[in-house]
Parts: structure tokens; C-alpha cells; sequence
């Protein structure tokens, strides 16, 4: 199994080009099984989740091709099975969204549930809930989730919670569905509003965009296009957190400053100088130890979750005390237990920990348990004192491009061991 390997001390310096965002790609990609043309899809992030959809979406009939410049040609004209097998969506959760687009435009879809994770329990009753209020016959049977309607028809579908990939499959079903759909209580994460953009692009009908309520005129048919993802808001928070943490000054190139105000107040919080430009954003910590700042998690606008564990290293060695307080799942805070391995003071209360920052922490041998948790335990390693050795880094490259190389143009000392 690779590990990664840190010798930490090195403050980052430099500019970085981010990728395209994992969680845009990946509803976006599911997209395409809605046309009845080919589609070009574009920034597509060299990502395991990425090669995953992809041999998802073949084995359905869906074929791809990605050229050298990152782009995915992808021609849904020959599908002829309509499952999401166990062995792929146990990998990834992300698998369950194909079944809206399934649904709607094949009137079937027998997809696997996903059953728990390392973050949470994770049900998906409100994407089960969505897709039968418009009018879909669905059940769970041998641990598939099958589902069946001759035309799905439009209707209000009121989420109980903020869903972000439950928002996905319901507005995928409802662009080809007869009539009107409403949604309420929608996510307005960037990436579903990148899905909406993708989805108007090919020919949907959608209004409320980027709102709380989302008004879908069905319409007959999808056609092609082309479509350029947007930018990760979470590897540019990644990347300007271990700036922040170690003491650097880098710049994010090719990002969106518009979709980042939640992280970017918590960085200047810290003590971060923040500059920004048309599709940069600059960090500059002038070799300043960062102050604690308190987060508490929350669907968007407010501050994501899938940067809280980068923000619980940045206070484990910050100035002062912090309070973490984390909202959207009940069980994400798996990595404190290996912080504490590399010296922090963290204490857990319920879905809170408070941490203590320490002036040093010191390498030692970790392991991650999810894709954040892996961003967060990188990041720690770079200010710890020596060696820091992460074991079962593969969830990282789930969700971040190159992490290593990135880093390591930036001025880490980082590599990746051989199993
Ligand atoms: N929930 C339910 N029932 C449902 C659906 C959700 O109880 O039917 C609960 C969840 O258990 C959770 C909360 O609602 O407590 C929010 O979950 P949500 O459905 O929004 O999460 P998701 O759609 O499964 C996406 C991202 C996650 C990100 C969350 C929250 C993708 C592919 N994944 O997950 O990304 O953390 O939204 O923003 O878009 C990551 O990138 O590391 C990651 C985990």
C-alpha cells in the first residue's frame, strides 16, 4: 500500500494551478447518460474518482475517451445496461448518481446502495423520496435500490435536509420529466450549480439556479455539448491552509474567487493577508504563526465541511484556542486521533473538538481514513517536526490531483514510497 512520506519545516512558496472540482465532475459526468448526443467534457481532474465514473459509465454501454488536454468525449448513444454493480459503488458513493438520469431517460435504473462510510451513516432516502414523488416505482431489494416509471412527471419535491448529491439526482430526473418540477429546500453548493449550468447548456430548462428553490421545465430530449468544469474550491482551500500553516506565500491560479468567502474570512481570521484577482487567489502569512479560529460547519454558503479537517490541523499548531463545531456529519473527525499521534491537543465533545494549539508537533507514523482526512494529515505533516509517514494515502488521490507534486514545486519535501 504507498505511503507518503513528509519531512517537515519547509514554509510553501510559489503559484499553483488547481485542478477541476471533484464534486462538480463527477454529477456532471453522470449527466451525459441524459443526452441522446455526444458530449466533450473539459478540466476534468486526473482523479481515481474520475477513472471510476468512467469505468462505471462503460460498463453501461457509455464510451469515453479522454485526450492529453484532460477532456472527456463521452457518446451515451449505445447504452444497454442500466445497473451500478456493487463492486464500483462501494468504492465510491458518488456511483449513486446515475440513477436519476437512469431513471429519467431509460425509465430504469437498478443501482446498488451505498451503505455507510468512514464519515457518517450517509442514507439516501431523500433521493428515494425525490425520485417517487415523481412518480417512479422504487425499491429496495438484495441491496439494490430498482426503480422503474414509464415517464416521470413533474411535481414539488420538498428535501427534508440540505442534500447535495440528493439536489443532483432529483434535478437530473426532473429535466426530462412531463411539466414542472419544484424543488425546495435545493443545495446551492457551487458544484450543483455547475451541474445546472451544464445541465441549461444542454438544452434544460432550469430557473433558480444557485437559490434554495429550483423550478425544472421538463423538457423532451438533452442534446450535446461541450462544457468546461469550474475550478476545486476545496484543493484552492487546501492549498491556501498549509500556506497558512506553514508561514508561506503562494498563489492559487486558475480558481474561482467568487465561491470562497466562508474560507477566505477564516484564513484572514487566522492572520492570512488574502489578495485576489480575476482567477487567483494569493495567501500571504509573512512567516507568521497562524491564530486559532473557531468553524462551524454548514451546507453553503456557509463554511463546508470538506474543509473542516484542514482547519482543525491549521489549529492544532495556531495561537490560542478553537472550537470545531461540525454539522453536516455525525462521525468526521476521525483524523483528530491521528493529530494527537503527531502531538496536538485535541479534546472531543459530541460532533465538537477544541483544540489547544501547541507551538510544535512532531513526526510520526499516521494513517488517513478519508479523502479530507488524508489533506489534513499532508498538511499537518508539513509543519510537524522530521519524518511524518502516511499510510493508506490512496484515498487522497480520490480527490486531489498530483498532491505531491504540487506540494513539492511549492517547496515540500514530500514523496510518495513504493508498496
Ligand atoms: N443525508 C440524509 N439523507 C439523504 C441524504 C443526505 O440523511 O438522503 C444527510 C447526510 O447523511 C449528511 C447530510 O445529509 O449528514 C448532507 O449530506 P449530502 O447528501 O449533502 O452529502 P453527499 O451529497 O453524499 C456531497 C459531497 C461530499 C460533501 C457533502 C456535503 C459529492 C460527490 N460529495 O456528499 O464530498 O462532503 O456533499 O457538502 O458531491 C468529499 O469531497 O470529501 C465529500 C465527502
Amino acid at each position: 500500500m504507498t505511503r507518503i512520506l513528509i519531512d517537515g519545516g519547509e514554509a510553501l512558496y510559489g503559484e499553483v494551478d488547481i485542478s477541476g472540482a471533484k464534486n462538480a465532475v463527477l454529477p456532471i459526468l453522470a449527466s451525459c447518460l441524459l443526452a441522446d448526443e455526444p458530449m466533450i467534457i473539459s478540466n476534468v481532474p486526473h482523479l481515481h474518482d474520475v477513472t471510476t465514473t468512467m469505468e462505471l459509465l462503460g460498463q453501461m454501454g457509455v464510451y469515453l475517451t479522454l485526450d492529453d488536454r484532460m477532456r472527456i468525449q463521452v457518446n451515451p448513444s449505445l447504452i444497454d445496461s442500466y445497473i451500478a454493480p456493487y463492486e464500483l459503488v462501494k468504492t465510491m458513493r458518488a456511483s449513486i448518481l446515475v440513477l436519476g438520469p437512469l431513471i429519467a431517460r431509460f425509465g430504469q435504473a437498478r443501482v446498488s446502495l451505498p451503505g455507510g462510510c468512514q464519515i457518517g451513516s450517509r442514507p439516501v432516502e431523500q433521493h428515494i423520496h425525490g425520485l417517487r414523488a415523481l412518480g417512479a416505482q422504487v425499491s429496495v431489494e438484495n441491496g439494490y435500490i430498482k426503480a422503474q416509471a414509464k415517464r416521470l412527471k413533474g411535481t414539488r419535491v420538498s428535501m427534508d435536509m440540505v442534500t447535495v448529491t440528493g439536489t443532483e439526482n432529483i434535478l437530473m430526473a426532473a429535466v426530462l420529466a412531463e411539466g414542472t418540477t419544484i424543488i425546495e429546500n435545493a443545495a446551492r453548493e457551487p458544484e450543483v450549480v455547475d451541474l445546472a449550468n451544464c445541465l441549461m447548456a444542454m438544452g434544460a430548462d432550469i430557473e433558480g439556479i444557485g437559490t434554495s428553490t429550483l423550478t425544472v421545465h421538463g423538457v423532451e430530449r438533452l442534446h450535446g455539448t461541450e462544457y468546461k468544469v469550474l475550478p476545486d474550491r476545496i484543493e484552492t482551500g487546501t492549498f491556501l491552509v498549509g500556506t497558512a500553516m506553514t508561514g508561506g506565500k503562494v498563489r492559487t491560479r486558475g480558481t474561482r474567487v467568487d465561491i470562497m468567502d466562508a474560507v477566505l474570512g477564516k484564513l484572514e481570521g487566522a492572520g492570512a493577508h488574502i489578495s485576489t484577482g480575476d482567477n487567483w487567489i494569493e495567501l500571504d502569512m509573512r512567516g507568521k504563526r497562524p491564530r486559532a479560529v473557531n468553524i462551524t460547519t454548514a451546507p453553503y454558503p456557509a463554511f463546508p465541511t470538506d474543509m473542516q479537517a484542514q482547519f482543525t490541523a491549521l489549529n492544532c499548531i495556531a495561537e490560542g484556542v478553537a472550537v470545531i463545531t461540525e454539522k453536516v456529519f455525525e462521525n468526521r473527525f476521525m483524523h483528530t486521533h491521528e493529530l494527537q499521534r503527531l502531538g496536538a491537543d485535541i479534546r472531543l465533545e459530541g460532533n465538537t473538538a477544541i483544540i489547544k494549539g501547541v507551538e510544535h508537533m512532531s513526526g510520526a507514523q499516521i494513517m488517513a481514513t478519508d479523502l479530507r482526512a488524508s489533506a489534513c494529515l499532508v498538511l499537518a505533516g508539513l509543519v510537524a517536526q522530521g519524518e511524518t509517514t502516511i499510510d493508506r494515502v490512496y484515498h487522497i488521490d480520490r480527490g486531489y490531483e498530483n498532491i505531491e507534486e504540487k506540494l513539492g514545486m511549492l517547496g515540500a519535501r514530500i514523496r510518495r514510497l513504493p508498496a
